[in-house]
């Protein structure tokens, strides 16, 4: 595996790739990785000749109180993972070359930024569809994976290609779990043993609203109602619990098809999302 430090020397490669008539796929992520990271790599190499996975903590994506500081970093142990999965290249640039201190172009997708995550984030699809952005241009990837444990980032990467009228073909991989139900998050260290069984209330959540999906509930109030009660006898804050369509992310009165529950709560000072598509096979 080639590890590639700079934005201009992963330009070279790709344009060398593209020139040999290799099929690129791109998994953009922070590293710290786990199965459902390792996952999206599989996915990656089934679909393109090479694939490439980048690995940047990316400053602008966090707020000011949020974790960039203590964000989890193992680059040795990231590159081994890395490489057992036969990833080609692994592109890990340092800050200061994605965004030189003159750099001041941001990429916005408006509307679906405002909502869920992006109440309680401000600015932070700004700097995911930024980053994202400017790794197509470097990369060239005929595919991109993405999980679909952070669904929002992944609608909202959907609509920068079709308006931006990008080439790639966005991948959906769905949420990888813990046997317990937990979704895989490189977040998940921060917890506590009894914080990572209150955080459980995410599935139980999602395994109640299918539940309640399957015997005909269609009503989403009553729905939410039923789920707020749940999550709040645990010990979280929620921050969000909504039923909203897959696409536009905006509410929905009456579940159907593509309806998708969507979580945030805090467990102590760590935020953990989750959602489940409740019309979906799973
Ligand atoms: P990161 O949190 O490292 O996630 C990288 C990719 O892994 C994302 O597409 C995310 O949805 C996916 N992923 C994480 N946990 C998953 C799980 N349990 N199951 C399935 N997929 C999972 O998301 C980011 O990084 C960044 O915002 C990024 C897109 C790289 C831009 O900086």
């Amino acid at each position: 595996m080639e590890i590639i430090r700079t934005p201009a020397e992963m330009t070279a490669w790709a344009n060398r790739a593209l020139a040999a008539r290799e099929t690129i796929a791109l998994v953009p992520t922070m590293g710290s990785f786990h199965e459902g990271h390792l996952r999206l790599m599989r996915k990656a190499r089934e679909r393109a000749g090479r694939t490439v996975v980048s690995l940047f903590v990316n400053p602008i994506q966090f707020g000011a109180s949020e974790d960039l500081g203590r964000y989890p970093r193992d680059f040795p142990r990231d590159c081994q993972l890395a490489e057992a999965e036969g990833v080609d290249v692994l592109f890990a640039p340092e800050a200061q070359t994605m965004y030189p201190p003159e750099a001041s172009t941001r990429v916005i997708v408006s509307g679906l930024t405002d909502v869920l995550c992006g109440r309680s984030r401000p600015g932070h699809f700004a700097g995911v569809t930024t980053v994202v952005a400017k790794l197509f241009h470097l990369i060239k990837p005929h595919f991109a994976v993405f999980g679909e444990k952070d669904f929002q980032q992944l609608a909202v990467i959907r609509r920068m290609v079709a308006d931006l009228n990008w080439d790639v073909e966005i991948i959906g991989h769905p949420i990888v779990r813990e046997v317990d139900g937990l979704a895989m998050s490189s977040r998940n260290i921060y917890l506590s043993v009894p914080e990572r069984q209150a955080a459980l209330c995410l599935f139980k959540a999602i395994g109640q609203a299918r539940k309640r999906v399957r015997a005909g509930l269609v009503e989403a109030t009553l729905l939410l109602r039923e789920i707020e009660e749940l999550l709040q006898q645990a010990a979280v804050t929620v921050e969000y619990a909504s039923l909203v369509d897959q696409t536009t992310l905006q509410p929905q009165a009456v579940l159907g098809k593509g309806t998708v529950l969507a979580l945030a709560v805090k467990v102590g000072a760590t935020r953990l999302i989750d959602n489940d598509n409740l019309f979906e096979e799973g």
